[in-house]
């Protein structure tokens, strides 16, 4: 869709009101607008694919909270991967493969200093899943240097079968620990044993967590990576081993009322197993952004690391994408494809 002087019509969602618990397509405006031609130093991008992210539902409420507050009417921040199809910057040109903040929206005109330039051999939803900020890189720093996973030691990882913990869960069989994932459902269990090699699996939504923990690692955990909080937090904690290790990389059953957060009960277990649970975001790592991203990239290359995406067509199905990380409608990593 082109205007007469030829510039695309920009598709975008915007913020019409601060979602009430999970977000509805209602809490959104869909608007069509001219893009804008890029000034001197800027260039006008194409969205190939946007990653749907749990922080985006945060950056929704009112307060504001760790990520910045999108301001009612304001466009709906997003990480995403385009294609640059004007270009008025040094450094980046027509057809260049570019990461950055987006936002929810089909073009955008950007500084170039805002983008990252990325190599298109690889097909570019990777540098949002496996080679990704909010995926790939928040798995690596947090099973290797929060959790400090070890050979032989038993891993247990929650939201699983989703981008982060599918990609934590393989990294920690590929440093040779005994892993298993927590995820929704018997196709999520199965996806994890069967497509991502994982030892065992726990389906949260028709068994009983703490005792499935208990019969699959009956001599603890050494290392709970965790992306969703509550229940299944305390469960983990409950059985941590001596000098065990609870990464907290997300609590994803906590953010549609983050009011009211629950915290664990269990925490007096770390005490008497001389263990530590330890949050981090992945931005505390960001000198070591390139030596992980490398590391990522050769395991992707050999076949021990696999990233498989869903992916939503349509800049329409944006809201309904951003549902469905709240109601376990993905299996991987989440993606709109405009
Ligand atoms: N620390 C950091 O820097 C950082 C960076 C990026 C992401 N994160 C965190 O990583 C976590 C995963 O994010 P992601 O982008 O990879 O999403 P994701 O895991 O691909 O998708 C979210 C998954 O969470 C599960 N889930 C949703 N609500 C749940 C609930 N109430 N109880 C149990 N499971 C629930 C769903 O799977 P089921 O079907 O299994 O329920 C859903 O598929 C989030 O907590 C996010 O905040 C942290």
């Amino acid at each position: 869709m082109s205007t007469a002087n030829n510039l695309p019509i920009n598709q975008k969602w915007l913020l019409k009101r601060h979602p009430d618990g999970l977000v509805k397509p209602e809490d959104f405006e869909f608007v069509e607008e001219p893009a804008r031609i890029p000034g001197n130093g800027e260039v006008l991008v194409r969205t190939e694919y946007i990653s749907v992210d749990a922080f985006i539902r945060t950056s929704l409420n009112k307060q504001e909270g760790f990520h910045m507050a999108v301001p009612l009417g304001g466009l709906v921040t997003a990480l995403a991967v385009g294609r640059v199809i004007e270009s008025s910057a040094p450094g980046l040109a027509a057809g260049d493969a570019v990461s950055g903040p987006l936002g929810a929206q089909t073009y955008g005109t950007f500084p170039a200093a805002m983008l990252q330039k990325v190599d298109d051999r690889l097909p570019i939803s990777t540098y949002l899943g496996a080679l990704g900020l909010t995926t790939g890189l928040t798995a690596y720093f947090g099973i290797l240097d929060v959790g400090q996973v070890k050979a032989g030691e038993t891993v247990l990882v929650s939201g699983a079968a989703g981008a982060v913990g599918s990609i934590a869960g393989q990294i920690a069989k590929i440093k040779g620990a005994r892993v298993i994932g927590i995820a929704g459902g018997p196709d999520k269990a199965r996806f994890l044993t069967e497509t991502l090699g994982f030892d065992a699996a726990i389906d949260y939504r028709n068994e009983d967590v703490a005792a499935r923990i208990k019969e699959l690692a009956p001599e603890g955990l050494d290392v709970f990576f965790d992306n969703v909080g509550g229940e299944i937090l305390e469960a983990a904690i409950a059985n941590i081993r001596t000098r065990g290790r609870v990464a907290i990389c997300g609590a994803i059953s906590q953010y549609n009322d983050q009011q009211h957060v629950k915290g664990p009960s269990t925490y007096l277990k770390l005490a008497e197993n001389y263990a530590r649970m330890e949050g981090f975001t992945v931005l505390h790592f960001a000198e070591r952004f390139a030596e992980a991203g490398a590391e990522l990239a050769g395991w992707l290359a050999s076949g021990q690391l696999k990233m498989p995406e869903h992916i939503e067509p349509g800049i329409e199905s944006f809201p309904i994408a951003l549902q469905k990380l709240f109601t376990g409608g993905n299996m991987g990593k989440m993606l709109v494809k405009p």
